[in-house]
């Protein structure tokens, strides 16, 4: 798989997809749907769609008009992508947020936006890190787009309770007051908590945070950790190394955002193209990759 190219631009026939977002640059989407593509024999030609921050719908309206199938959306867009669409799955309607878009006519019902994130998130740890989030204890770090995405999907797991905690509390209220309902349906105890105030022992704690690209310190005390806890931070590669390094050194298990990356690619795939990717080797792949270069971390 290691002569698969980046992208298949220009492969004759191939159907148009793209990560859309500013900045794209260092996103590895284009890598992981290029592998997904050779292993299921998908005519797929997946780029980077550069948007300018003041013309996002313009940008992805001319990208639709060249006959664009879907795309993939990153910060900062992923609200507006949300807005945009004329039907969305219950999953991107409790995050508010759409990281895939998948461009059906008119006469088919229109754009569909989904959020595959929280899915993806959620396989990556109870799948490939192999640990149950039923019955657990969960602590889930911050309340931007990163958390919104996956909060709904984390409750459907059914831990026995999850607390959302934020630097901005209000945030974390508002957030967790739009998944009250859910929690509900699915005898979830789901609490907001200010960062000072999270409470102890929990069985894995979720940074969605965006506190490490600024430099910042781990939000929470070791207390929040329970021995052998899993700790998993949503980016991956130098930014996630501080809060991986000071989960190690309690004993946790510490995880970086790279699974989830390739789990929510799989999902959009799936969901545009109706063939399922084996992950696992393609997880394989990039973690060689990411690890053996520098790359920024986009989430
Ligand atoms: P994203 O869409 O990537 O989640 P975001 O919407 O800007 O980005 O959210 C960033 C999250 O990281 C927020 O929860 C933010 O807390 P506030 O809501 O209080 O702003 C959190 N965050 C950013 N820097 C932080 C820091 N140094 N310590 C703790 N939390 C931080």
């Amino acid at each position: 798989m290691n002569s698969i190219p980046d992208t298949l631009s220009g492969a004759i026939g191939a159907d148009r997809y793209a990560v859309a977002g500013n900045p794209v640059a260092h996103s590895r989407s284009p890598r992981i749907h290029a592998l997904f593509a050779a292993q299921t024999g998908q005519a797929v030609d997946y780029g980077r769609l550069l948007c300018p921050l003041d013309a996002f719908k313009a940008t992805l309206t001319g990208f639709v008009q060249q006959g664009a199938r879907g795309c993939n959306i990153t910060v900062p867009f992923k609200f507006e992508a949300f807005e945009m669409a004329a039907r969305h799955t219950p999953r991107a309607v409790l995050a508010q947020a759409a990281n895939t878009l998948r461009f059906d006519a008119q006469a088919e019902g229109g754009w569909l936006a989904d959020n595959t994130d929280g899915v993806g998130l959620v396989r990556d740890i109870t799948v490939n890190a192999g640990v149950p989030i039923q019955g657990r204890r969960v602590l889930l770090l911050g309340a931007g787009g990163a958390s919104a995405g996956v909060l709904g999907p984390l409750i459907e797991q059914r831990p026995s309770e999850l607390v959302l905690a934020n630097r901005t509390l209000d945030k974390a209220r508002a957030l967790v007051e739009r998944h009250q309902a859910w929690a509900a349906q699915h005898g979830v105890t789901l609490h907001a908590r200010a960062l000072a105030d999270v409470g102890e022992a929990f069985d894995v704690l979720i940074n969605g945070t965006a506190a490490s690209l600024g430099g910042g310190e781990v939000p929470v005390g070791a207390q929040a950790l329970k021995p052998h806890a899993l700790a998993l931070d949503m980016m991956y590669g130098p930014a996630a190394r501080p809060f991986l390094d000071w989960a190690r050194a309690q004993g946790a298990t510490a995880r970086d955002g790279l699974g989830m990356l390739v789990e929510q690619a799989a999902e959009s795939f799936t969901l545009w193209r109706g063939v399922r990717p084996d992950t696992a080797p393609v997880l394989a792949l990039l973690r060689t990759e990411v690890d053996g270069t520098t790359p920024e971390a986009p989430r």
